[in-house]
């Protein structure tokens, strides 16, 4: 006997019904019919994805906890139907030693619903090696904030590190540092407030800058990058070229750079505020360019409503929650058959996997963890912030009509969200 079944679970794009027998947290077996008298939950033919894997979250644990926390972060993964996450390394102190990353490891084994890696940041070159013995996701690099002699040799220390049982892998913001204090410089000393002028002071060739050194760096050093929230069309061109030619670099999108343009800035001002910017119709990324995408990441980035409402434009931090609207979003585009199931597991959960070795992640077969999502994909609602599980209550998204939710997500065999409640659970590291 199995400790549970899923009983009648549609699986996509092949639109079986199939059981799904779960034993220890693992999928133990798939049956078309789920013997009787074992315990089980009927899912009545919904839809059920592999759970969700959002490499891209700021969880604010610790040290800005008032924004968000491991529990509420979770929280809100769960609601989005994430069931696993991997939170970059700006808190404070930042995740860049061995020290701060056990300390937020302690702090995730006590607070995460849902299973967690972490991104390194990168802080004394010393201590590269020891953390990454860790086993972090990647290291995690803000090139906005770091000069290119400093970027160079952080690369060449990441490139000496022994890959016997791990390849080191760096993630990137990439925004170049000179380009972005210039331009901001300009439009502040022009006295310039207008919400739409912060794009202006992060121009699209920041970013294609900042990704062709990122490029040429991969290509000096041998090393494996992972180019994160690519707003313009021509960085995804630069990339998609580079690994042609043999770079080994992959990318991600983010929902708001996907959905979104300049007009929400302007519409929403600081709410939409969000590092790289949203971008014109001219230079975003649009849904028919998803085929060159390899993953989507949220970057969930919560900040409070006061902290982003009572400052101008140039100091109200940068960032928007997302974990609870990206899924809804992308059923919304399969229900009007914009994209395909198959291609939404492949962005969320087989290449995040892959790519970040989360070994027992991404897909449903036997042998896998026992995480998923069910959806009802008839099921319609608008964007609505005030119901954010995440402490961040706000949204650029707010008041879109979307068609398709997750109603039920299982972390490990056991229920965590269900139909909008949140259930306990102990994530584990992976
Ligand atoms: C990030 C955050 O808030 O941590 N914000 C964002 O707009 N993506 C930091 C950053 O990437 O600049
Ligand atoms: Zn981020």
């Amino acid at each position: 006997m199995v400790d549970l079944w899923l009983k009648d679970a549609k699986i996509v794009p092949e639109n079986r019904i199939i059981s799904i027998g779960i034993e220890d947290g693992r999928i133990v077996s798939l049956k078309k019919i789920a013997p009787k008298r074992e315990e089980n939950i009927n899912l009545r033919e919904s839809v059920v994805l592999p759970g969700l894997i959002d490499a891209h979250v700021h969880f604010r644990d610790p040290g800005l906890t008032y924004k968000e926390n491991f529990r509420t972060g979770t929280m809100a993964a769960a609601a989005g139907g994430f069931t696993t996450v991997i939170d970059m390394p700006n808190t404070i102190p930042p995740t860049n030693t061995v020290k701060a990353f056990k300390e937020k490891l302690k702090i995730a084994d006590h607070k995460s619903l849902v299973d967690y890696s972490l991104h390194a940041g990168v802080g004394n070159l010393k201590e590269i090696e020891s953390l990454f013995k860790l086993k972090p996701a990647s290291f995690k690099l803000f090139m906005d904030l770091l000069d290119d002699a400093v970027l160079d040799e952080i690369f060449r220390e990441i490139g000496k590190l022994n890959r016997e049982n791990q390849k080191p892998l760096i993630s990137l913001h990439c925004e170049d540092k000179d380009t972005v204090t210039i331009s901001t410089q300009k439009l502040q000393s022009k006295g310039r407030y207008k919400p739409e002028k912060y794009a202006d002071a992060r121009p699209p060739h920041a970013e294609t800058i900042a990704v062709s050194n990122a490029l040429k760096l991969a290509r000096k050093y041998k090393l494996a990058i992972h180019i994160c929230h690519v707003s313009v069309k021509e960085s995804l061109q630069l990339i998609n070229e580079a690994k042609e030619s043999g770079v080994n670099v992959t990318n991600e999108i983010t929902p708001h750079h996907l959905f979104l343009d300049i007009k929400y800035l302007r519409k929403y001002g600081n709410l939409a505020k969000t590092n790289p910017p949203l971008r014109d119709p001219e230079n975003k990324i649009t849904l028919d360019l998803l085929n060159g995408v390899d993953i989507i990441g949220t970057d969930h980035a919560p900040h409070t409503i006061t902290e982003k409402m009572e400052q101008n434009i140039w100091k109200a931090p940068p960032g928007i929650p997302n974990l609870e609207t990206a899924l809804p979003l992308f059923l919304t585009q399969i229900n009007r058959r914009r994209i395909t199931f198959a291609h939404l597991k492949t962005l969320l959960c087989e290449n995040p996997a892959s790519i970040f070795h989360l070994e027992g992640k991404g897909f449903i077969k036997e042998g896998m963890d026992a995480d998923f999502v069910v959806v009802d994909m008839k099921e319609e609602g608008v964007i609505n912030p005030d119901k954010f599980k995440s402490k961040a209550k706000y949204s650029p998204f707010k008041g879109i009509s979307v068609k398709g939710m997750p109603v039920m997500t299982m972390v490990g065999g056991n229920l965590v969200a269900d139909e909008g409640e949140i259930l306990k659970n102990k994530g584990k590291y992976i």
